[in-house]
């Protein structure tokens, strides 16, 4: 009989539950939702009522909670430890809309095997991530920690932070499992506004939304958590058709839902079930297996289940696949193996990452008479604004663990990497605050240096969950500082401090330069002084188009022609009257401090079979005068379907770096499923025809390069 058959077999109903509860409990616990459902207590984890932990830190306190279920417990089964280890644990790399910038999956996978390294040293099992929800609405707090608003972005992003958190062996002890989260399209809010209804087509969904979710079940992810939200009325932890019936049934997914934050309870509150036993046989029969923080199926399912709500049987099936997964990350064998263990990787090398990353993910928008790089030696500098001088932002939204104390800020930063130019700073007003006592200062300072560096943006708090914003610009009185410091007229740069688009376009029109940095981690200052001094060129790009006007939201590259497609000087087409369809800068975009040539994409053949690869090559040249990377981004339009098509749609990309006058080739091969669409039945087919494919720096369309090539015998 294989332990698991054992278990079971020996198992009491109230034993059973309890392998489906996850709580928080204990000193040394932090919060991250409401109060629903804390009052556990260790005696809960000694009678076997609880069998996954969250939010409890510190190894000792970990396995001191282990030992007891270890040893304490009838049947000695160990703890499921779960934390959010979202983008890093002690040592942060940049919020996940900034480390995508990056477009290197390699460092995607890199950090997140870091940071699995340094939650697992800390006796860390399961991290609650990655956040794969494609954003199109910066109003949505949460896009600061996604993938931005590309599904085929989301796919690599699955992959990469799946196998970085995973590794190749899950009962290694440095690998945690990931979850996938938060299934699915929670992104699609509506307005913007978090924990909304969402209403999407079941088309958007299957092309959109659920790829990166198939990709990280593609990846082998131990966990997904379904989303608060509910879709057209039907709440994700209650639905069965997506979760169990394509997820699992049609995907083969074998791993555990993890339910969000006391999300089966609130299947009450959306008004789905009348009491917790109907959301706990609700959640069950949909197929959630733990039960995060609520009072469901710690206190609903018994009833539940006496009620004929749902079976034993299911409820069996259930635990099965709960234990399995404690299987999987060799638990059962080495319940003490994470927390035991030392992390080889040294801290120096751990900072090294994370500012490379930091520096890899900074965007530059805007670089006007090539205001930078700033050169060693000059003049004074004046930094000026509340977020030069703060540890907290440089971090953002989920800091984990990581030591805010340690964070590099941009005045350190700037002032160690400019060691021979004198650097005044001046906050002039805080982040947050409406007092505007320090404007008079910051343009004194400004009036007395060669050129200002404005760091300003979005305070960390201000970006994440629960943190929708219906105006996402400038906080505080900072628009007020910035008009004041650009109008010295001194030359002035923007570090962009932010976890999403801000809607500044006066602002960035004004400036000399806008670099966009984000929330860079815990070297973030170190990080942005080594672009501006062009130690490390600027090569991020952006993962979301940023809009000009708040009106056009949502926005996303990948729209579809419709019958009125735009044209310049005609009335009855597709517009605003009051501004222009484009975003201010599309997706894919981001200067350098180099130039860089692409030439006419070429393929072996234009006419190709069902079954048949098309091999894309492209000449790019670095043609100014500095080493750099940059991406280089594939995108395909199928011309005539049985569903019209988005005009762009990303199949490849590429990250690569060039010597001042190097050129090279790169080459994409794009496979069949590549030329397929969903047909009506939302199943995938490839239809004979034209598609062009365009290569460029951005989604801009009016700059790619195109060849046309055709599907058919
Ligand atoms: C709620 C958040 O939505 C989710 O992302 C997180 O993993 C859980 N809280 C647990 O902290």
């Amino acid at each position: 009989m294989s332990r698991i058959d054992d278990l079971l077999s020996r198992m009491t109903l109230d034993e059973k539950i309890g392998q489906l509860v996850m709580q928080a409990l204990g000193a040394g616990t932090i919060v991250t939702g409401p109060g629903a459902a804390t009052d556990s207590s260790v005696d809960d984890v000694r009678q076997g009522r609880i069998g996954s932990i969250l939010n409890l830190v510190g190894r000792d306190r970990i396995l001191a909670l282990q030992k007891i279920a270890v040893e304490e417990t009838r049947l000695g089964i160990p703890l499921l430890v779960g934390l959010d280890v979202i983008h890093g644990y002690l040592t942060d790399a940049p919020v996940p809309l900034a480390e995508t910038a990056a477009f290197r999956p390699d460092l995607w996978e890199e950090t997140a095997r870091m940071a699995a390294e340094e939650a697992a040293e800390d006796g860390v099992h399961l991290t609650f991530a990655p956040m794969l929800d494609l954003a199109r609405d910066p109003r949505w707090g949460r896009m600061v920690e996604g993938p931005g608003e590309d599904p085929y972005v989301g796919r690599v992003m699955a992959a990469a932070k799946t196998a970085g958190f995973q590794g190749r062996d899950l009962t290694d002890p440095l690998s945690i499992g990931a979850t996938a989260k938060h299934f699915v399209a929670y992104g699609a809010v509506n307005a913007g506004r978090e924990y909304a209804s969402v209403e999407v087509s079941d088309r958007t969904l299957h092309e959109f939304y659920l790829p990166a979710f198939k990709a990280a079940v593609d990846a082998g992810t131990v966990a997904i958590m379904p989303a608060f939200h509910d879709i057209a009325g039907r709440p994700m932890s209650g639905d069965k058709a997506l979760l169990t019936g394509l997820v699992r049934d049609t995907w083969g997914f074998d791993g555990i839902y993890v339910s969000d934050y006391d999300a089966i309870g609130e299947l009450v509150a959306h008004g789905v079930a009348a009491d917790m036993a109907e959301a706990a046989a609700i959640g069950l029969e949909a197929g959630m297996d733990i039960d995060m923080m609520s009072a469901a199926y710690r206190e609903g399912l018994k009833p539940a289940i006496e009620r004929g709500l749902v079976s034993v049987d299911l409820l069996d099936a259930t635990v099965r696949r709960v234990l399995a997964v404690k299987e999987r990350l060799g638990l059962f064998d080495n319940p003490y193996a994470r927390g035991t263990i030392a992390v080889a990787r040294p801290r120096q090398e751990r900072r090294a990452l994370v500012r490379a990353v930091g520096a890899a993910s900074c965007v530059l928008l805007k670089n006007d008479d090539a205001v930078l790089p700033l050169a060693p030696t000059g003049g004074r500098i004046a930094l000026i604004g509340p977020f030069a001088t703060t540890k907290r932002e440089m971090i953002g939204a989920w800091y984990g663990l990581g030591d805010r104390e340690e964070a590099v800020t941009i005045e350190a930063g700037v002032r160690a990497g400019f060691p021979h130019r004198e650097v005044v700073v001046v906050e002039g007003v805080s982040g947050l605050g409406t007092e505007t006592d320090g404007i008079a200062e910051a343009v004194a300072a400004a009036g007395e240096a060669d050129l200002v560096l404005l760091a300003v943006g979005e305070a960390a708090e201000l970006s994440g969950e629960a943190a929708s914003r219906v105006r996402p610009g400038f906080t505080g009185r900072q628009a007020e500082l910035v008009s004041a410091v650009i109008a010295t007229g001194k030359p002035v740069v923007i570090l962009l401090v932010c976890g999403r688009p801000l809607i500044e376009t006066e602002a960035f029109a004004a400036a000399a330069a806008v670099l966009v940095i984000w929330h860079p981690g815990s070297e973030g200052g170190a990080a942005v002084a080594e672009v501006l001094s062009g130690r490390r060129p600027p090569s991020g790009k952006l993962p979301v188009s940023w809009p000009s006007h708040l009106g056009q939201v949502p926005i996303f590259y990948a729209q579809r022609n419709t019958g009125r497609p735009y044209a310049e000087g005609e009335f009855f087409v597709t517009k605003y009257v009051d501004a222009s369809n484009e975003p201010l800068y599309p997706f894919g975009y981001g200067l350098s401090y180099t130039t860089f040539e692409l030439g006419e994409p070429i393929v072996e053949a234009t006419r190709f079979k069902p079954g048949e690869t098309v091999n894309v090559t492209v000449r790019l040249a670095n043609t100014g005068p500095v080493s750099a990377d940059t991406t280089v981004f594939l995108f395909s339009h199928d011309c005539v379907a049985s569903t019209a098509r988005p005009i762009l749609e990303l199949k490849r990309f590429q990250t690569v770096t060039l010597a001042a006058g190097e050129e090279t080739f790169l080459h994409f091969d794009l496979e069949p499923a590549d030329f397929e669409c969903l047909g009506p039945d939302l199943v995938p087919r490839a239809e004979p025809g034209d598609f062009v494919l365009s290569v460029g720096f951005s989604a801009d369309r009016r700059l790619v390069k195109t060849v046309r090539v055709t599907l058919g015998d």
